[in-house]
């Protein structure tokens, strides 16, 4: 019998789970961390103290597995995200196998791969897509967790875990046995299972250079962001130049590293490590005041673009002029420009903005800013020519592909407006507008399902949006004005809200 378990304890033992594994829990999950403590010394015959000591300085061998056997979140299947497995059979391994090499080899891996459904897809993907036996296709998984691992090389599945696999896939490498699955022997054979940690340094798992793909999804998203960082840093140093990366569908890089190019094919997204010439520039996001005054509602029937300028030159006329205090501001700095926007003064704005000196030019927040700006004063093709400036230096810029959009659809590209949506969309998932923005030209267009889809998405996303954000990219609109339009087009697209 031990004794009770002490919160203090419960906090202890969370730090130190957190340090060794790169695992965070929130508050909410320390109810089922206490469980697991307690579940920890009964077994073990210990004192908390001791066993909490042991665990912070000197864990003892296997006692991290054991931890991951409990705590670890181990959802997956076969070709989960079928999308990506398309989009590695027919654009990144061909991609791959035209690069210089010493040998016929390609190396792949899967980081926390679970019970192995992931790292075997892989195996018939590439098995499939390469079918030249001269080539070696190195497959390579890991993970903390010893119980998935003991499955992956049973190779024996439930037909749960076979549900997004294609029907001729299935029929090719499976043979059933009672209720379960078995793999075939030589997708089997091609996978090297191991037991690793991604959240500590490991050179030899992470020798420079080494892979020319890894899947590392849904593992990053349980970790701390700065264990995530650090994490992404060191897949970018094994990746070789131009090797790919794919992350889960919820997980992006933007804000966590510039050392990659966004791909957006076969309806998924991934990534490819740069080469290394690029710039890499990495900037907070931009940082303006509060919410501002409420706008009136425009009737909006034509391009989103066109009800921003309407705002724009109705709000330029109620409020002719410039402010002294604003104007003779000596030094450039970006926060007149700021106050303007939350003003609604949109063309002083963007006077100020394009007054700074040159060594504010090539800031990224400002560029933002200034393509705003841009956009709210009809100058689009100029807006457009800032995004392509911004996204030289930060690529991920969820903010420069939702202005672009606004360009696009503009200009009567509306499959370029819409795909700059989705990539600001999946860049940053909380961003509210380019869902607003998807839903507005589905409507238009009368795409009802896309439309409704996407409307009750951004109505979600608005109530919740950052105020500052709001203010730059609300286009005129405050968030109840917004709130409104949104839930009025959902109505006229058959959507309830
Ligand atoms: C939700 S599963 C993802 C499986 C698969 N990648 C997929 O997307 O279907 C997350 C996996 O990450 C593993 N994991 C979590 N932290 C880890 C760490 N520090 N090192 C290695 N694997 C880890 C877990 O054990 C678990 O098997």
């Amino acid at each position: 019998m031990t004794a009770p378990i002490a919160p203090r304890e419960v906090e202890r033992f969370r730090a130190a789970i957190g340090r060794h594994t790169g695992l965070q829990f929130d508050d909410a999950r320390l109810g089922f961390l206490g469980e697991v403590l307690q579940r920890r010394l009964t077994r073990l015959g210990r004192p908390g103290e001791a066993y909490l000591h042991a665990l912070e300085h000197d864990p003892p061998p296997g006692e991290i597995g054991a931890l991951a056997r409990e705590v670890t979140v181990a959802e997956t299947y076969f070709f989960r995200n079928g999308d990506q497995f398309r989009a590695l059979a027919e654009r990144v391994l061909p991609e791959r196998m035209q690069i210089e090499r010493p040998g016929r080899t390609l190396s792949l891996l899967s980081a926390g791969c679970a019970s192995g459904e992931e790292a075997y897809s892989l195996a018939i993907t590439a098995r499939e897509a390469i079918p030249d036996p001269s080539w070696e296709i190195r497959i390579r998984a890991v993970d903390l967790n010893p119980a998935g691992l003991e499955k992956a090389a049973r190779g024996r599945y439930s037909a749960w875990a076979l549900r997004d696999t294609p029907p001729a896939a299935q029929r090719k490498w499976f043979r059933p046995d009672g209720a379960d699955q078995i793999l075939d022997d030589a997708i089997r054979r091609a996978v090297r299972f191991e037991a690793r940690n991604l959240a500590v340094e490991d050179p030899e798992l992470w020798s420079p250079g080494t892979y020319d793909v890894v899947f590392c999804r849904n593992v990053l998203m349980y970790f701390a962001p700065e264990r995530m960082v650090a994490a992404i840093g060191r897949i970018a140093q094994a990746l070789a130049p131009g090797g790919f990366l794919f992350l889960g569908h919820a997980e992006t890089l933007r804000g966590v590293s510039d050392d990659f190019h966004l791909c957006h094919t076969h309806e998924t997204f991934y990534y490819q490590r740069k080469d290394g010439t690029e710039p890499i520039v990495r900037r907070p996001p931009i940082s303006a005041g509060a919410d501002r005054a409420v706008a009136t509602i425009v009737e909006y029937d034509g391009a989103w673009v066109d009800a921003i300028r309407t705002a724009t030159e109705r709000v330029a006329s109620l409020v002719p002029g410039v402010d002294a205090r604003i104007a003779t501001v000596p030094a450039w700095d970006p926060a007149p420009a700021l106050d303007l926007l939350r003003h609604e003064r949109f063309a002083e704005a963007l006077s100020h903005v394009q007054a700074r000196p040159s060594d504010q030019v090539a800031d990224p927040d400002v560029l933002l800013l200034e393509a705003m700006l841009l956009t709210h004063g009809g100058q689009l093709a100029d807006a457009e020519i800032t995004c392509g400036k911004l996204l030289a230096l930060d690529e991920l810029n969820a903010g420069a592909h939702y202005v672009l959009a606004l360009c696009r659809e503009h200009a009567g590209d509306g499959i370029a407006a819409a795909e700059h949506d989705r990539v600001a969309a999946y860049l940053d998932p909380g961003f509210a507008m380019p869902r607003l923005h998807l839903g507005l030209m589905a409507r238009r267009v009368g795409d009802r399902e896309a439309a409704q889809r996407e409307l009750t998405q951004a109505l979600f996303l608005l109530e919740r949006e950052d105020a500052a954000r709001l203010l730059l990219f609300g286009g005129g609109f405050n968030r109840d004005t917004l709130v409104k339009l949104c839930d009025q087009a959902l109505r006229d697209s058959g959507g309830r809200s």
